[in-house]
C-alpha cells in the first residue's frame, strides 16, 4: 500500500511563512467586500499589495476602513490602481512585478446578470481572460481566482462535491464556469499555476448593504436596524451554506501558499459545510440585533421565489481540507456576531 507523507500545513504555518518570506500580491476587486478583507489580512502579515478596482460595486470607503485597521507602515505597502479589468493595458500595469494574483474582481449577483448579461460577461469573462493572459506573460507564480457555488446550477446532489456540477441557471453562473474552463486550459497549455475557489454565500464586514442587488445578510441587517420590512424569497426553506469572510480569506492564503503539486490546477469549495434556511437565517440575525436593542421590524413577508436561484446549497469541504489544509474557523453564529457589530456601527446604533 502506498503511504502518502502529508506535510503539516494549515493557516498558522502558512501565515508564519508569509511573515518571514513576504511576497508581492495583486488583489483585483480590492475595494470590494472580499477584496478589502484580503487586503487587511495581507497588510497585517507584512505583505506588499497592489490593488486594482474600478469602483463599480466596491468603494473608497472600504479602503479607508482598512487604512484605519492597519499601521501607517503597513498601509505604505499598499499601492492602489483605479482601473478596469476590461482594459488589457491596465491589467498589464497592475501585474508587473507581482508574485501572486488573488483575482476577486467581477460583477457579482445572479439577478444583476439576468438584468444585464452583457455587463456581467464583459467584466467576468473578458476581464478574467485579460488577467490570465497578463499573468501568463508576466510569469506570475500563482493565480488564485474567485469562482462560485452557482456553477452547481441544477445538479440536485447534496452536499455539493467539486466534480459533480449541473447546468448553470444564470448568466453569472455561466461566466464563473467559463473562468474555470479558461483557468484549466491555461494551466495545461502554459503551466500557469491556478487555483479556483468556489465561494458559497460569503458574508461579513464591508459586504455592501445598499442597492438593488445587495446580498441577503447585509440587506436584512439594514432592514431590521432601520425598522423596514424584510422580504423572504420563497417559502423560507431555501437553504445556503453561509460562510464567514475569514474562512474565504484563509482559503485564498492557503491556495496561494501551497507547494503540493496535486493541490494546484484545481477548484475547491469554500464554505463551512453546514446549511441554514432563510427563515433560520432571519431568526439568527434578528436574535443578534435583539441582544443589543429593541427590534423595530415586524415579521418577515414571504414572496415569490427568485428566478435563477438554486433551492438548496451545502458544500462538501473535504477536498479543501485534504489538499489545502483548510479548516473554517468561524461558523454562521460567530460570523453573524461580528457582522452585527459592523452593521450596528454603520447604521448608527451603539451597543
Ligand atoms: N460574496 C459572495 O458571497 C460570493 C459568492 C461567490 C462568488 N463570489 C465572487 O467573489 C468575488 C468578490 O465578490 P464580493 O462579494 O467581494 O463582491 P464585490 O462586488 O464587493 O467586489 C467585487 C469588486 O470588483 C470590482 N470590479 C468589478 N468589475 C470590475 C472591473 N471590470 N474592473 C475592475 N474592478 C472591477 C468592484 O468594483 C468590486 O470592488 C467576485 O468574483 C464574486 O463573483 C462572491
Amino acid at each position: 500500500m502506498a503511504v502518502i507523507k502529508v506535510e503539516k500545513m494549515g493557516i498558522k504555518e502558512c501565515e508564519a511563512e508569509l511573515k518571514s518570506n513576504p511576497r508581492i500580491w495583486l488583489i483585483t476587486g480590492v475595494a470590494g467586500f472580499i477584496g478589502s478583507n484580503l487586503l487587511e489580512r495581507l497588510l497585517i502579515l507584512g505583505q506588499t499589495v497592489v490593488g486594482l478596482d474600478n469602483f463599480s460595486t466596491g468603494n473608497q470607503g472600504n479602503l479607508t476602513i482598512v487604512q484605519r485597521l492597519v499601521s501607517d507602515a503597513q498601509w505604505a505597502c499598499f499601492k492602489f490602481i483605479e482601473g478596469d479589468l476590461r482594459d488589457i493595458e491596465t491589467c498589464k500595469r497592475a501585474i508587473r512585478g507581482v508574485d501572486v494574483v488573488l483575482h476577486q474582481a467581477a460583477i457579482g449577483s445572479v439577478p444583476r446578470s439576468l438584468a444585464d448579461p452583457i455587463a456581467t460577461h464583459e467584466s467576468n469573462v473578458n476581464g478574467f481572460l485579460n488577467m490570465l493572459v497578463m499573468a501568463r506573460d508576466a510569469g506570475v507564480g500563482r493565480f488564485v481566482y474567485a469562482t462560485s457555488s452557482s456553477i452547481y446550477g441544477d445538479h440536485p446532489g447534496l452536499p455539493k462535491v467539486e466534480h459533480h456540477i449541473g447546468k448553470p441557471l444564470s448568466p453569472y453562473a455561466v461566466t464563473k464556469y467559463v473562468n474555470e474552463l479558461y483557468a484549466d486550459v491555461f494551466a495545461r497549455n502554459y503551466n500557469l499555476q491556478v487555483v479556483g475557489l468556489r465561494y458559497f454565500n460569503v458574508f461579513g464586514p464591508r459586504q455592501d448593504p445598499e442597492g438593488a442587488y445587495a446580498a441577503v445578510i447585509p440587506l436584512w441587517f439594514k432592514a431590521l436596524l432601520r425598522g423596514e420590512p424584510v422580504y423572504i424569497n420563497g417559502d423560507g426553506e431555501t437553504s445556503r451554506d453561509f460562510c464567514y469572510v475569514d474562512n474565504a480569506v484563509q482559503a485564498n492564503l492557503l491556495a496561494a501558499w501551497t507547494r503540493r503539486s496535486e493541490a494546484l490546477n484545481q477548484v475547491y469549495n469554500v464554505a463551512v459545510g453546514k446549511s441554514t434556511t432563510l427563515t433560520g437565517l432571519y431568526n439568527l440575525i434578528r436574535g443578534e440585533i435583539a441582544r443589543r436593542m429593541a427590534v423595530l421590524a415586524g415579521e418577515p413577508t414571504y414572496r415569490e421565489f427568485r428566478p435563477g436561484d438554486v433551492r438548496h446549497s451545502r458544500a462538501d469541504i473535504a477536498k479543501a481540507q485534504l489538499l489545502l489544509g483548510y479548516e473554517p474557523t468561524a461558523g454562521i453564529e460567530q460570523g453573524l456576531h461580528i457582522a452585527a457589530e459592523y452593521y450596528m456601527a454603520l447604521f448608527g446604533h451603539k451597543n
